[in-house]
């Protein structure tokens, strides 16, 4: 099916990857938002390292359970009735903790957060991947890391804004605009025509169909299409633990594992705390140097996309890799003085950046690429849902972790640590993830099932 450029459902997928990219937005903007406030809350509540770790951590426990639930959630209600709740659930966890009376209700609305994450970072995709021609469906999934890194400068942004007045409050009560709009945006979007087809609505799926494809399109191949797709996708648990299908899951979750246990989200969430050690001391000048950080992590997310599909996925992870091990290396260094001051912090500014250039260039999309990639189509939902679920949890043991590291092995060393995992990484790379630039995701299969090694593909 040739897409004719200007169609009418071009228009539509403009719409359709306009409301995605306000889900990645709030995954962004909502787990960005902590590294500012954090400053405050933690003068307000008067918190220890544990309880700041806990603050940080809880909208993380929120999302595993919202990843570990999306799938099934997503099957019975639909797509878009899904994500409707999850937008109410931000708007409501977003009032919910901008009036916090105490911490532990801070807490509890931040896990609330969590879970509308969790949904949202498998169920927005997964709708406009059903709705989307087959020709840009690619292209989506690295719009929505896009989404993601814009959704943590917007949230540093309102931190900064808001920083010089001490108002926690309006940075929480701020993401509750971008979720009325997600809310309202995909009450206008048709239900998926792929789920309207799971629940033998047929006449529907071909309503639907008719609205978004254009008029010359074969919609009777792609109903009989989807209809093939759903009776080889019936795949279950069990059958993701197949001997065959051991080294696709081997990459998934390895590739998660190193997109979260070499630190992206120490930066992320606390970079505003890391300027702080570095010497920089108003809250207010942090976050400004923290804003620096997301912009060029959006920067690099723009240089990625246009470049995976001609360097290829391991070259760019092997660059990125050895720049985040070097970075960090330099920001163990720049602590290890005893007493970090004037060239030493900008030592620190600029490995900051480099680990950010390069984690965005590399982990950060190819990651999420290529757990959409490598496993073949019967068990693709279960396999990705569960990659997505261990990636929250990885960032969840990297976040309750870091700032107890800080004080154990101190600040070199726990950079150090990281940079070390990073090598570990970029060794996993080489062994294990396999250059699927320009393979048919058919052929990915048939080399995993003739039991090839990754690399050989
Ligand atoms: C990761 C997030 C991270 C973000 C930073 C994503 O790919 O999954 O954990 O916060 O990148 O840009």
């Amino acid at each position: 099916m040739e897409q004719k450029p200007g169609g009418k459902e071009n228009l539509f997928v403009y719409v359709a990857a306009g409301v995605a990219a306000l889900a990645g937005l709030l995954f962004g903007y909502d787990t960005g938002v902590i590294s500012g406030a954090v400053l405050f809350l933690k003068d307000q509540f008067a918190l220890t390292s544990a309880s700041e770790e806990v603050v940080v951590s809880a909208v993380l426990v929120g999302a595993i359970a919202g990843a570990a639930l999306s799938g099934q959630l997503s099957d019975m209600f639909g797509r878009k009735k899904i994500i409707i709740a999850t937008a109410v659930i931000f708007v409501l966890g977003s009032l919910a903790t901008a009036l916090a009376p105490g911490v532990g209700f801070l807490v509890a609305g931040r896990v609330v957060i969590g879970i509308a994450i969790g949904i949202a970072s498998f169920a927005a995709p997964l709708y406009i991947s059903e709705v989307s021609p087959p020709n840009i469906r690619g292209a989506l999934v690295s719009l929505n890391q896009l989404a993601i890194t814009c959704g943590i400068v917007l949230s540093y942004l309102i931190d900064y804004l808001f920083a010089g007045r001490h108002e926690w409050r309006w940075m929480f009560a701020v993401g509750a605009v971008p979720a009325i709009l997600l809310g309202i945006g995909i009450s206008f979007l048709p239900a998926s025509p792929r789920w309207l087809m799971s629940r033998s609505l047929v006449d529907r799926a071909r309503e639907v169909l008719g609205k978004i494809r254009q008029k010359d399109d074969n919609i009777e191949e792609e109903i009989s299409d989807i209809r093939r797709s759903l009776t080889e996708e019936s795949g279950g648990w069990k059958e993701l633990f197949q001997p065959w299908l051991r080294m696709p899951l081997v990459i998934g979750i390895g590739i998660m594992f190193f997109q979260q246990i070499t630190g992206i989200n120490t930066v992320i969430y606390y970079a505003p705390t890391i300027f702080g050690f570095a010497g920089f001391g108003s809250a207010q000048v942090a976050i400004l140097a923290t804003m620096g950080v997301g912009i060029v992590n959006v920067l690099m997310t723009v240089v990625a996309i246009k470049l995976v599909d001609r360097v290829g996925r391991r070259k760019l992870l092997f660059w990125g890799l050895a720049g985040m091990v070097i970075s960090l290396g330099a920001l163990g260094f720049a602590f290890n003085m005893a007493s970090l001051s004037g060239a030493l912090k900008w030592v620190a500014v600029g490995s900051l950046m480099l680990y950010i250039a390069s984690f965005a260039v590399s982990l950060g999309p190819i990651a999420w690429l290529i757990i959409a990639e490598v496993f073949p189509l019967k068990i693709r939902g279960r396999a990705m849902s569960l990659s997505t679920m261990c990636n929250w949890a990885f960032n969840l043991v990297i976040a309750m972790t870091f700032l107890t590291l800080i004080e154990k092995l101190g600040k070199a060393g726990t950079f150090w640590l990281y940079s070390g995992l990073g090598i570990a990484g970029w060794l996993f790379c080489f062994f294990f993830v396999p250059e699927t630039k320009g393979h048919k995701l058919e052929d990915i299969e048939e080399h995993w099932r003739a039991g090839k090694p990754p690399r050989e593909l």
